[in-house]
């Protein structure tokens, strides 16, 4: 598959590219945003308080990826029980994450595909998240967990419009509200999992999409909501290009990485300084989706499904894993935890298809300076 900056669907848009001279503001909900721009939820830890309130700060919109958010927390709280430790680490996280920032806009990005996503989301909106994110999954019950919170913004991804519909109708019969947002995922360039039809290629190009989930929005429920793009966004002329397509905003996560203020140890930031998309592959997943990642020596481990890939199940985290139930693949879990902690060659390096070699670590300021500002 090729790896290409949001693909070339989006190269042809190229053609009729305008340029645009301010970005415009984006609202969910009731939170405006400066700027179009969310970012992207990494686990474990890799987009925590830091990044979150700093983005944030700088007039986007930060997010504190979720899933396993525990394993930093004390031995003795997380090996006593995972999904508590989970819970306390997220509640912590938030309250950092609004010292650092008391008024930019922070969410918390679940995955549907967590066992404790509904006791994950009930405690975001309890302690203060401004919107919630789903990704892995659809969330066709997300209202039901934040029905006491009517402020927090709910915001699930999408990969497909039939994904799209799937989930307004639900919502719309069940609890009579729809999304305040959709991530639509450009899966040919996304950081991470993306829809198993992108590798059949059988998925429309991202601009029809957007102008397909609009055209069914406004003729079914006569509302236009905010579509943001995720995957393939590198620096201000691919936002330009987003919005001349017709997205309301971006969501970028592999960007982020390379900041002074994303969590993960310096070694996982230092690999990426170098990084290259053609340095990337599809790796399985015991998900059961692909996920786009660096190649390493984990990566040629799971390419190969080595007997050398570890297949021990460390916390139970996913409703359906591979690894767990069917002994295949490996444990996400601890694959992305080892990586975030600086073990380049045993840890799973999610990364998008944008990527490129950059010559040193930023402050989020200034990397959000050069992806809002035309020089
Ligand atoms: C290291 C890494 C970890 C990620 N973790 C999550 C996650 O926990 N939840 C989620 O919904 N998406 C996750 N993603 C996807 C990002 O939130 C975002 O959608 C994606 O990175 C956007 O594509 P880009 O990397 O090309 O900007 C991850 C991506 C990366 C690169």
């Amino acid at each position: 598959m090729s790896e290409q900056n949001l693909g070339e669907d989006v190269d042809r848009a190229l053609l009729r590219l305008t340029i645009i001279p301010m970005l415009p503001s984006l609202q969910i909900g009731r939170y405006i945003a400066r700027y179009p721009i969310i970012q992207g939820a990494m686990a474990v830890r890799i987009a925590g308080a830091s990044l979150a309130a700093a983005v944030a700060n700088a007039g986007g919109i930060g997010l504190i990826a979720s899933f396993g958010i525990g394993l930093n927390s004390d031995p003795d709280r997380r090996n006593r029980q995972f999904f508590a430790a989970n819970r306390l680490a997220l509640i912590e996280e938030l309250q950092q994450a609004r010292q650092l920032s008391p008024d930019g806009i922070v969410g918390v990005n679940i995955l549907v595909a967590a066992r404790d996503y509904p006791q994950m989301a009930e405690t975001a909106a309890e302690h203060g998240a401004n919107l919630i994110v789903t990704g892995a999954g659809l969330p066709l019950d997300l209202p039901q967990y934040t029905q006491n919170y009517p402020d927090v913004a709910l915001v699930p991804s999408v990969a497909t419009v039939a994904a799209a519909q799937t989930l307004c109708e639900t919502w719309h019969q069940q609890y009579q509200r729809l999304p305040d947002a959709l991530i639509l995922e450009n899966c040919k360039s996304i950081g991470g999992h993306f829809a198993s039809q992108c590798e059949e290629n059988t998925v429309d190009p991202i601009d029809t999409t957007i102008a397909q989930l609009r055209h069914y929005l406004s003729q079914r429920f006569g509302v236009t909501i905010p579509i943001i793009i995720s995957g393939g966004i590198w620096d201000r002329g691919d936002i330009d290009r987003a919005i001349s397509i017709g997205a309301d905003g971006v969501q970028i996560g592999t960007r982020f990485i390379t900041t002074e203020e994303c969590g993960a140890d310096l070694r996982y930031k230092e690999f990426h300084l170098q990084a290259h998309h053609h340095k990337l592959v599809t790796v399985p997943s015991p998900v059961g989706k692909p996920a786009r990642a660096m190649r390493n020596q984990f990566a040629e481990n799971a390419l190969a499904d080595s007997p050398t890939l570890e297949k021990r199940c460390i916390a139970s985290c996913l409703e359906s894993c591979l690894c767990r139930d069917n002994r295949q693949t490996y444990c996400l879990l601890q694959a992305l935890d080892r990586a975030a902690r600086g073990d380049i060659d045993r840890g799973l390096i999610f990364s998008g298809g944008a990527v490129k070699p950059i010559d040193r670590i930023l402050p989020v300021s200034e990397l959000m300076t050069s992806l809002t500002q035309r020089t």
